[in-house]
């Protein structure tokens, strides 16, 4: 079905705009032509932009929905795995058995590093931030895999994609154990993705370390849960270098870097301590009133969204989880938690909170679970990147291979000095 076009008038002119249409969501005004006519549209932060058009990820933000290829988040976290919805966003469909196994396969037999790439760790400082070793490990790939430039060759794009899914949890995991110096716990390739991981981090080579079943349960939940979120901040990084044929390794490392920041992927570890901070029920009323006040800087660490202005429905699957991890550990009077469930209930009565739409987002619960599951808060930020590794390829392969495919170059409001004449120093 056809849309209207819009029309804009400016200055006497008028200007017809054709507009677009998705499967879902609101129509889109295509401006493609708006900058040969003499105008850019100005939305810094993309407020209103579609930076590009996608088949994987859908979420509404009003009614608190978020798809993966037509799924609903919640029957993928409830009935799928990390490495089937990988899957999916990749492929666009669920496996069959025989597809499954070849892809668990795959990704379990490519999980080891180039061992040269232990001198690269041991290159880093021990206290070093495991975020700022996974952006630097993962880039350094490029270096290991030269092949992989090759981004117009199907086999090396599925290869490096299989290679990250993969590598990226040993990347995180031996971090970990850096910082700690603890020796470094390779892969097992029997386990599940997400008991192989918790092994990694926690074993160590003098006694048998066996992941329990209901937190590599809860932990998988967790990846499935920050697996992709259509085009965030990290993921539009991810776009935008691939956008000029970059190196996929380095272009999953600009996305890692980018999602450290405590607004995005920073989150969970904040909002951690920020009820470490509150300590105790009776001064949850003094912090929400004091992210009420503007003058302070001071915001509810894990509420809000960008895009969600009703529950993020992977906060409610979260909050869930952690029920059941903290039953399963017999940790049901967890202080952290209980405050969380207050700070909750009372930020959602909070005239403030309600008109302005901020609801508790995912990182609210998951560093209460992460914490739970023996994970360091240093590693929470590390652990969403490994998850949003599997969102990050589906969403760069999809760029390659989009038909008409153009190199990612936004324009500007110059607000700058006008043309000036250049002045010798001794004349300044
Ligand atoms: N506490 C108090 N006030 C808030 C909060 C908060 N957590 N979040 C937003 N607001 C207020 C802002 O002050 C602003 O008020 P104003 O309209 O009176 O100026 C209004 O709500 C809108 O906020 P913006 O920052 O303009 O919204 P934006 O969409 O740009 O930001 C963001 C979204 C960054 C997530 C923001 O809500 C925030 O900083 N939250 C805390 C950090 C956090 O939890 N980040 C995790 C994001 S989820 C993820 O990455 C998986």
């Amino acid at each position: 079905m056809s849309t209207p076009n819009a029309i804009l008038q400016i200055d006497g002119q008028t200007i017809e705009l054709p507009t677009m249409q998705g499967s879902l969501g609101p129509d889109v005004i295509d401006t493609r032509t708006l900058g040969g006519q003499g105008y850019f549209t100005y939305d810094p932060g993309f407020l209103s932009t579609a930076s590009c058009s996608s088949n994987i990820t859908y979420i509404d933000g009003d009614e608190g929905l978020l798809y993966h290829r037509g799924y609903p988040i919640e029957q993928l976290a409830e009935q799928s795995d990390f490495l089937e919805t990988a899957y999916l966003l990749w492929h666009g469909e669920l496996p069959n058995g025989d597809q499954k196994r070849d892809f668990d396969n795959m990704v379990s037999h490519h999980s080891m590093l180039h061992d040269q790439m232990l001198s690269l760790f041991k290159g880093f400082r021990r206290d070093a931030h495991p975020m700022a070793v996974m952006v630097s490990i993962i880039g350094a790939m490029a270096a290991f895999y030269p092949e992989s430039a090759d981004v117009d060759d199907p086999h090396q794009r599925e290869i490096s994609m299989f290679r990250l899914l993969a590598k990226v949890p040993t990347v995180a995991a031996w971090s970990y154990k850096y910082n700690k110096g603890e020796p470094f716990i390779y892969p097992q390739n029997h386990m599940s993705y997400a008991e192989n991981f918790l092994h990694m981090l926690h074993a160590n080579p003098c006694e048998t370390y066996t992941p329990n079943p209901v937190l590599a349960r809860a932990l998988d939940r967790i990846f499935i849960l920050h697996a992709d979120h259509e085009q965030n901040a990290s993921t539009s990084t991810v776009r935008m270098a691939g956008s000029s044929y970059a190196n996929p390794f380095a272009c999953i490392a600009a996305g890692t870097a980018c999602l450290w920041g405590p607004l995005h992927g920073g989150a969970n570890e904040s909002a951690l301590a920020m009820l470490a901070e509150i300590g105790d029920v009776s001064r949850i009323g003094e912090f929400v009133d004091r992210a009420k006040d503007k003058t302070s800087g001071f915001r509810l660490m894990g509420f809000g969204h960008r895009v969600y202005k009703n529950m993020d429905p992977r906060a409610a699957i979260m909050r869930q989880t952690c029920h059941e991890v903290l039953d399963e550990l017999g940790l049901h009077d967890d202080p952290l938690f209980k405050m969380a469930l207050k700070l909750e209930q009372i930020a959602l009565e909070d005239e403030y909170f309600i008109e302005k739409k901020l609801y508790p987002n995912v990182d609210f619960y998951s560093g209460i679970v992460l914490r739970a599951l023996g994970i360091p808060t240093s590693m929470f930020t590390a652990i969403f990147a490994l998850a949003r590794t599997a969102g990050w390829i589906a969403q760069w392969n999809e760029m390659i291979v989009s038909p008409g495919h153009k190199i990612a170059r936004p324009r500007q409001l110059y607000t700058g000095s006008q043309r000036r004449e250049f002045a010798p120093v001794e004349q300044r």
